[in-house]
């Protein structure tokens, strides 16, 4: 009995919500603890296919609670809906709940991620447009609306009157676009809180409790690291701590408590958005692998950028987040490419060759990477369940990619569906 923590070390859409599924069986509870419905997060059972993007993943498996804890930033409309369609197939939801603390996504937050993305003209971020950034900013401001506030009247009407004051003078001023008018938001939001009352509730005391009693608890992380507001492409990055170190501080559990640290990459890389992809194939590769992987985001529908795994930014990855067990997905999608590069460097612009990962955004677009080649395999992989069925040169690059980060890869995925699993260590 212990705690898991399922991160993304790339640039997010690894597979978490598959790997969090799959150890959801035996959990006793699955925590989101960061972002919100940005996320898109796959599940395939059989051929049926579910996308979670603000409840855990864990709620399809999960026979305890799933909690959407106070560092989520939360649309209820999202929420409601997520809920209304896992219902109406069937499933029981009984067993989410949300805390008091989480901060609740307004439809100003969206407006003005909308609003600032399109005047960008060519510097946008390239945000979901789910008014992520915009709700963190409040927060960290001390204006932000809890979904505890949603609960009192009187105090919603004053936090929204004071955040529209400001909001509609800069929709108005600055961005030339129609004020949000205050009666309709805040009649609509009172209704959401009367509707979600029951789900609304303190999660932090329960999951401490629930750790010391020797449960099993697991966090899906959502996004990754390379999105993450300090350590990511900064500005090209989302407004969330998606690290291992963010589940302290969004869902209040100590770093002690913290033991079995799952880190998720895809066996290449993809990006959706902007910002600096040293890895990147423009070509017929790239495509191929968008096709084969069918690299379209499951939030926004957009086309996923492409191209090899990047063992220095993993590096990265692995370091700040203090990586003990890795997962490997999609590895049946290189099924066929040949070669296969790694990046294990950088050549500087002045020419200096690194194997770390720089702070500048602007410079990372100078960099030219330095690949390690490996021979690829023809085999379709997709029906391997032990890592003995895997072609000599598929275990040949898992083991490369274990050397050079002194990590063990404990799965690999092989396919989307629940199922396509090669588990070589049993985590619980
Ligand atoms: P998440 O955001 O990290 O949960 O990842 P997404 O769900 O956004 O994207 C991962 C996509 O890859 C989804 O469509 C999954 O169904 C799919 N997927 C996950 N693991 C594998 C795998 O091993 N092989 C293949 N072919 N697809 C996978
Ligand atoms: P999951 O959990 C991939 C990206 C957006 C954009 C940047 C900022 O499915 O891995 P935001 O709306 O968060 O302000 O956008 O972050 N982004 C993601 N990319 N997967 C995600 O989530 C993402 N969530 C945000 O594309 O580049
Ligand atoms: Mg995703």
């Amino acid at each position: 009995m212990s705690t898991y923590v399922v991160v993304g070390l790339q640039y997010g859409d690894e597979g978490k919500g598959k790997i969090t599924d799959v150890l959801s069986a035996k959990s006793d509870y699955v925590v989101r603890y960061q972002g919100g419905d940005n996320a898109g997060h796959t599940v395939y059972v059989g051929d049926e296919k579910f996308v979670l993007h603000l409840l855990p993943s864990g709620v399809l498996q999960c026979k305890g609670k799933c909690i959407i804890a106070n560092g989520v930033v939360v649309n209820p409309k999202s929420f409601i809906r997520e809920i209304e369609q896992l219902e109406s197939k069937g499933m029981r939801t009984d067993h989410v709940f949300i805390s008091r603390r989480a901060h609740v996504i307004m439809p100003y937050h969206i407006m003005l991620d909308t609003y600032r993305e399109d005047e960008a003209g060519g510097t946008e971020i390239g945000t979901t447009k789910k008014g992520i950034g915009p709700c963190y900013e409040d927060k960290i401001a001390r204006v932000g609306i809890r979904m505890v506030d949603l609960l009192n009247p009187e105090v919603l009407r004053e936090k929204i009157e004071k955040n529209l004051r400001v909001k509609n003078s800069l929709f108005e001023k600055y961005f030339e676009k129609p004020t949000m008018d205050f009666e309709e938001i805040y009649a609509e939001f009172l209704e959401l809180g009367r509707i979600l009352q029951d789900r609304i509730v303190d999660t932090e005391v329960e999951l401490n409790e629930a750790i010391k009693a020797g449960k099993n608890v697991l966090f899906e992380g959502a996004q990754a690291l390379m999105l993450d507001i300090d350590f990511g492409t900064y500005p090209y990055v989302t407004s969330s701590s998606p690290s291992t170190g963010g589940v302290c501080t969004g869902a209040g559990v100590p770093p002690t408590a913290l033991e079995n640290l799952i880190g998720v990459s895809k066996a290449y890389t993809t990006r959706v958005g902007n910002g600096p992809f040293p890895s990147e194939l423009h070509d017929e590769l790239g495509e191929r692998m968008r096709t084969v992987g069918n690299e379209f985001g499951a939030t926004t529908g957009r086309p996923r950028r492409t191209g090899w795994l990047d063992l220095v930014s993993l590096k990265h990855a692995c370091m700040i987040n203090g990586i003990n067990n890795l997962v490997i997905t999609k590895l049946d999608v290189l099924s066929g490419i040949k070669p296969l590069k790694i990046v294990t460097h950088y050549k500087t612009e002045d020419g200096k060759i690194i194997d770390y990962f720089t702070s500048s955004t602007t410079k990372l677009d100078l960099y030219e990477p330095i690949y390690h080649e490996l021979d690829g395999w023809d085999e379709d992989i997709s029906h391997a369940r032990t890592y003995e069925e895997l072609p000599l040169n598929a275990k040949n690059y898992i083991e490369y990619i274990e050397s050079y980060l002194g990590i063990n890869v404990y799965l690999v995925s092989v396919g989307p569906e629940r199922s396509q699993n090669i588990i070589r260590k049993e985590l619980f």
